[in-house]
């Protein structure tokens, strides 16, 4: 369909089902085993409801944020995604100029096809960006490229702390493929050239250290001072943990529901956070992703306590109509967010509140 018939997320994720190969469908849009957490990560936003206040005189709206030290126009980023050249020959970087032209930004990953340098040469100088961080086995392999990354000056090393392991993708694994296909040449886990192997995240996620500890944030702290995030915090005790760890933030996630399928969606680690210790949202900033596909899904996150949201598949789909089809993904979100904010009562994401949204039903399971 033409980008003026794309009226919300799912309408871009029907499209790139009917024109991505069958293998970049797989890879983007598997998940896990059953698929059990993607999608309760779904169902979770939708459990949570809106308790809307009236009267309160809403004409004029700004979704503007402050996170990270920098001004962004909304709340809302791309998460790191592996191999988004599979959707689009200019992959992320088409990503990132549809995400920067509309004052949005993203955090990239560490297989993503193109490098993070030649990701920020497609931006505005000194554009805010965040970097997704795979600690390799081979400690001296991460440090070389942590400094190299350091050198880019990203707002935050993101480390993804939820996949010590592989995930279990069934739909990846069933379609054998060239990892060619995916452009390879920015990823560390080298594939013989030709190879058909059964599995990208398994053909790409080798060199992901399972050993990694707490003790070990030290070592990465020690070689930049740029601010640490972990990624993939599922508990108010982890995140309380890495607040005594020194992290400047977390990132509530399960990985899209990529890594142990019933994981509990990040919204459910938010509100366990807001009741065992509410101070953590207040001295850290907080992340959240998992399923986010419409603006009212960001303005129950804000409610909740989050600084930023991040949406990770719907941004792949989108950028199969190039960098045009990312902006029109942020215009969808931003205005959906700015209708939601005003039938709610408020005209500036600060004054987000718990008391807008009834978390009763995902309070009761
Ligand atoms: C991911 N995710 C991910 N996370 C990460 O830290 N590093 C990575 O390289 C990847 N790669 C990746 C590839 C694909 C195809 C998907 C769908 C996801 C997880 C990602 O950052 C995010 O947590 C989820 O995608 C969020 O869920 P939604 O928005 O896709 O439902």
């Amino acid at each position: 369909p033409p980008l003026d018939a794309i009226l919300n997320m799912h309408d871009f994720a029907a499209a790139a089902e009917a024109t991505y190969s069958p293998k970049a469908w797989a890879f983007y849009s598997g998940a896990a085993n059953d698929c059990l957490t993607h999608a309760a990560n779904l169902v979770a936003w939708r459990d949570i409801l809106l308790r809307p206040r009236v009267l309160t005189g809403v004409r004029n709206v700004s979704t503007k944020t402050r996170v990270l030290g920098a001004d962004f126009s909304v709340p809302f980023f791309w998460a790191p995604t592996a191999l988004a050249r599979m959707a689009h020959p200019e992959g992320e970087k088409a990503i990132a100029r549809g995400l920067a032209a509309r004052g949005s930004s993203l955090c990239l990953s560490t297989n993503s096809s193109f490098s993070l340098q030649e990701v920020v040469a497609e931006l505005p100088r000194d554009y805010p960006v965040m970097y997704q961080l795979y600690v390799n086995k081979d400690r001296a392999v991460t440090e070389a490229h942590l400094r190299g990354i350091a050198k880019l000056r990203p707002r935050a090393i993101v480390v993804t702390v939820d996949l010590p392991v592989v995930g279990k993708r069934e739909a990846d694994e069933r379609i054998k493929t060239d990892v060619a296909i995916a452009s390879a040449d920015n990823l560390q886990q080298k594939v013989e050239p030709g190879k058909k192997v059964g599995g990208l995240a398994r053909a790409t996620g080798g060199f992901i250290d399972a050993d990694l500890r707490w003790e070990d944030l030290a070592w990465l702290r020690g070689i930049t001072d740029i601010p640490l995030f972990l990624k993939g915090i599922q508990s108010a005790a982890d995140a309380r943990r890495a607040y005594e760890a020194g992290c400047a933030g977390i990132y509530l996630s399960n990985h899209g529901g990529r890594a142990v399928d019933t994981a509990q969606p990040a919204i459910i680690v938010l509100l366990e956070i807001q009741a065992q210790c509410a101070w953590v949202l207040e001295r850290m900033e907080v992340f959240v992703d998992g399923g986010v596909r419409r603006g009212t899904d960001v303005l129950k996150a804000m409610c909740l306590g989050a600084s930023a949201v991040f949406l990770g598949r719907p941004f792949l789909y989108a950028v199969g109509y190039g960098q045009e089809g990312v902006e029109h993904a942020v215009d969808l979100l931003r205005d959906e967010l700015e209708t939601a904010m005003q039938m709610c009562g408020i005209t500036e994401l600060g004054q987000a509140h718990p008391g807008l949204v009834n978390t009763a039903l995902v309070e009761g399971r």
